[in-house]
């Protein structure tokens, strides 16, 4: 498949700091503000999208509590282990314009061995639409040109295999299944290691 076009910028904003956008076809990605509650609640409370991520169903509270702690702890830039960036997609255009229906999570593993982490949410009424392979693309692609990593992965619960199938179309490789690795909200889970190479990753 041809990667959609990306155009990315750090553009100061009003206080003085720097900003992350990355611009595709359909999205601008950019850090969460806490006026996009709304949509984060609509579907950060919904079962079906965290059924697999270690979130609760989060009611409104839990929303803005989480936005909050990724206000003052989050990243626009991923250098020290443990750093983490989130970036909201906000739709471009069109009657959803302005409305945030998924987000990207990154964080940085191991220093030493410039490992990240990546992650994708998309809204239960935005999914089958490219939405996520488009955004994590484009996010890829920012992250290997700007931050020191190596090598990207991302851990996926076997039960998911939508999510599997869409690191594979990101060109992962599916490395290992670790068998009830994990205790995930009660339950034993395994999980599949995905993995991607700076040397791999089409852009
Ligand atoms: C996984 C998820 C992010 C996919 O989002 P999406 O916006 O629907 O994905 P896209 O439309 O960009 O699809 C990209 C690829 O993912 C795979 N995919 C996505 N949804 C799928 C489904 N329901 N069944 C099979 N494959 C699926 C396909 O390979 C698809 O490529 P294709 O359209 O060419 O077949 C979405 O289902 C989601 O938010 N799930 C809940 C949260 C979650 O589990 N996140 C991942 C934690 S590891």
């Amino acid at each position: 498949m041809t990667p959609h076009s990306t155009s990315t910028s750090t553009l100061p904003v009003e206080s003085g700091e720097k900003t992350l956008i990355i611009e595709t076809d359909r999205l601008i990605l950019r850090p969460m503000r806490m006026d996009d509650v709304e949509d984060l609640l609509e579907y950060q409370s919904h079962p079906d999208i965290v059924r697999y991520i270690p979130w609760p169903e989060r009611t409104r509270e839990q929303v803005v509590e989480a936005a909050e702690k990724l206000l003052a702890t989050g990243k626009l830039d991923i250098k020290e282990e443990g750093d983490f960036l989130v970036l909201v997609w906000e739709i471009k255009a069109g009657e959803s314009k302005g409305k945030v229906i998924g987000q990207s999570n990154m964080g940085l593993e191991s220093s030493r061995d410039s490992c990240a982490d990546i992650g994708w949410v998309t809204h239960q009424d935005f999914q089958r639409q490219g939405y996520a392979f488009e955004a994590t693309h484009a996010l890829m692609d920012y992250a290997f040109k700007n931050f020191p990593i190596r090598r990207l992965i991302a851990n996926i619960d076997t039960r998911n295999p939508e999510s599997a199938a869409m690191a594979a179309k990101l060109g992962m490789r599916r490395e290992g299944e670790f068998i009830d690795a994990e205790m995930f909200k009660g339950s034993l889970c395994s999980m599949w290691l995905y993995a991607i190479l700076k040397s791999e990753f089409r852009n």
